[in-house]
Parts: structure tokens; sequence; C-alpha cells
């Protein structure tokens, strides 16, 4: 697993990378919803830094240049009244999958969101036919839990996921630097 990949703030320089991620070829087969506000990734940037109490957005990042990788996201979802987890998600350019940065890179979110929020749970979904994204969460240390069938959405047919999820009591403390 690549250790010079780190998380960092999306800075103005990495908003080009973020938008061509909304493009269909970029995005690949699993990543394109259709088109979306074009304005709004610069404006949430401009307000919040793309990071709020309810979910966020970090570069992915290789450590020693700093070079944008892709981006990973999440978001608060409830399992019950008092039990918030975080779902999170991951977007590499294409030029730059199949390197191991986005298992390293899906480890590292989980260390980041228990370090510094109190999430029991961080999960993730995939459809069924992400083959590099259920290998890469496996990777990182998420355990398959089932199927959702039918559960999302995606140029025009429902598709089957997987849920995958880590525990906190998985997930070692790690030192604090680089986190
Ligand atoms: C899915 C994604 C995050 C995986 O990250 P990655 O850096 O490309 O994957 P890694 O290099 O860490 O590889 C993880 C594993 O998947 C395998 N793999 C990589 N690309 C693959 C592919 N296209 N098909 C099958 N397996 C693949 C690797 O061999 C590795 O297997 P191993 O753990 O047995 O060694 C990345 O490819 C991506 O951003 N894809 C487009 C967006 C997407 O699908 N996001 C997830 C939506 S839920």
């Amino acid at each position: 697993m690549p250790a010079h990949v780190r998380l960092r703030p999306i800075t103005e320089d990495d908003l080009p990378h973020l938008e061509r991620l909304q493009d269909r070829e970029e995005a690949g087969p699993f990543g394109f919803f259709g088109f979306h506000d074009p304005g709004r990734l610069r404006r949430e940037w401009a307000d919040r830094g793309l990071l709020t109490d309810d979910g966020g957005r970090l570069a992915v990042a290789h450590g020693a240049d700093g070079r944008f990788l892709g981006e990973v996201q999440w978001r608060r979802v409830l399992q019950g009244p008092a039990s918030p987890c975080w779902n999170i998600g991951i977007s590499l350019l294409a030029a730059e999958r199949g390197r191991g940065y986005g298992t390293r890179a899906q480890r590292l979110l989980a260390e980041y969101l228990f370090a510094h929020t109190r999430a029991n749970r961080v999960e993730a979904s995939t459809d069924v036919a992400n083959t590099a994204e259920q290998k890469a969460l496996e990777g990182a240390g998420f355990t398959r839990e089932g199927v959702l069938r039918g559960a999302c959405f995606r140029d025009g047919a429902w598709r089957d996921m997987v849920m995958y999820a880590v525990l906190r009591s998985d997930v070692p403390p790690a030192p604090s630097a680089g986190r």
C-alpha cells in the first residue's frame, strides 16, 4: 500500500480537477450520475471549503509533490436517532487508478473520521459490478456486510449495491502525524 498518500483540504487549484471528475468519461462507468449545476462546486468551496459538520470532501494527494490524485467524501447518515455514522465515497482521476491510492485513501479517511469525530461506524456502498472499489475497501480494512438490492439508480437502471463498513474497534488509533 503506498505510504506517500495523504488527505488535505481542497484548494482553489484543485477545483478544475474536481470539475473534470464530473465528466462522463473521467468519472467512469460507476461514477457518472448525470449533469449537475456546474457552479455549485465553486460556490460550496468558497462558502465553507467543502467542509461542514454533516460531511465534507478532501483531496487525495501525492505526499511527495502534493499532486492531486482525486477526492474522498463523507456524509452523515443515521442508523437510529442517536446513532450517526459516516457514509463515504471516493473518486480518483482516471490516470491515477490502479496504483493502490484508492485503498490507502479510504483507510486514511476512516482513521481521520475516527480521530476527529465520535462516530462508531464508517460505511461505504458500491455497485456489485465495481470490483476495484470492493477490493480497495477490503484492502482498507472494511468488512463486506451484504447486498442492498435495487438500491441505486444510475444510467437507466436500479442497481444492486454491496455494503461495507469499518468500526472504530477495527481501527487501532494511528499516530497523529499525517492525519
Ligand atoms: C474505485 C477506486 C477508488 C479504486 O481505487 P484504485 O486506486 O484504482 O484501486 P487500488 O489500486 O487501490 O486497487 C484495489 C484493488 O482493486 C484491484 N483493481 C484495481 N483496478 C481494478 C479494475 N479496473 N478491475 C478489477 N480490479 C481492479 C487492484 O488490483 C487491487 O486489488 P488487490 O487488493 O487484490 O491488490 C478508483 O478506481 C476510482 O476512483 N474509480 C472510479 C470511481 C469509483 O468507482 N468510485 C467508487 C464509487 S462507489
